[in-house]
């Protein structure tokens, strides 16, 4: 039972990092309209707030199966409080911080109205650090870590963040010559 619970906390953090990934992305195609002409922008904004949304929930689910699984040696304070893990301390308060930070992006995102323009991206660009975080904790704490398939993993997941991010930033600047 035990191993249950380790093999669904290192599956939910997998997919919650995928999924974080994905938003990323997502979101830069989307404000640097490099979406195509076939898929309307509205849908790939759909699409990202789905992912972003999913992601903040499968962390939710990466959490719980980390408290129930007794090996981890995690509790409901070292989940809150960045840096009192017993073991793989620095790993687990990047993942502490990550989590607030894909927490704060999420929940400003929906009440979305209630912040100036200029407040609200400031805060939905902490979630590139957020993502940041995640892949280092991820790496540094992961039993998988060591696995070729999660390096090669983590790779692809820097080149797409890095490639898209890039595209917003070449875009915009395109763009504003352009006007
Ligand atoms: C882990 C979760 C999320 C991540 C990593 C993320 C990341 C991003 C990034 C990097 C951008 C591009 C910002 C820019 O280039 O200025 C963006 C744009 C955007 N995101 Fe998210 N996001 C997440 C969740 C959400 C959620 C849940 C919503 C809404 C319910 C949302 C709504 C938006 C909107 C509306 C934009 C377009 C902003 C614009 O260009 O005007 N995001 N997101
Ligand atoms: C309070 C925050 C967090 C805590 C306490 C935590 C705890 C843990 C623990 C104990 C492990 C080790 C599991 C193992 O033995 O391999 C782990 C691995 C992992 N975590 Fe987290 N985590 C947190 C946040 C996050 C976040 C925000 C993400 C991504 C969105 C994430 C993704 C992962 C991944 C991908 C692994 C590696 C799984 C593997 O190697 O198979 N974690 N986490």
């Amino acid at each position: 039972m035990t191993d249950l619970w380790w093999f669904l906390s290192r599956a939910t953090g997998i997919v919650a990092t995928i999924l974080a990934v994905a938003a990323l992305a997502w979101g830069f195609f989307f404000s640097s309209r490099n979406t195509g002409t076939r898929l309307r922008p509205a849908w790939w904004l759909d699409l990202h707030n789905w992912l972003g949304g999913l992601a903040l929930v499968f962390t939710a689910a990466h959490l719980l199966t980390v408290l129930v699984d007794r090996g981890s040696g995690i509790g409901v304070i070292q989940i809150l409080v960045p840096n009192t893990a017993p073991a793989r301390t620095w790993p687990m308060t990047w993942g502490v911080i990550a989590t607030y930070l894909f927490a704060v992006v999420v929940f400003t995102s929906w009440p979305r109205r209630r912040f100036t323009k200029p407040v609200w991206r400031v805060l939905h660009l902490t979630s590139v650090v957020g993502v940041v975080l995640a892949g280092l904790h991820a790496y540094q704490a992961g039993s998988d870590a060591r696995l070729l398939a999660t390096r090669i993993g983590l790779l692809v997941a820097t080149a797409v963040g890095t490639y898209a991010l890039g595209l917003r930033l070449f875009g915009s600047r395109r763009r504003a010559a352009s006007r």
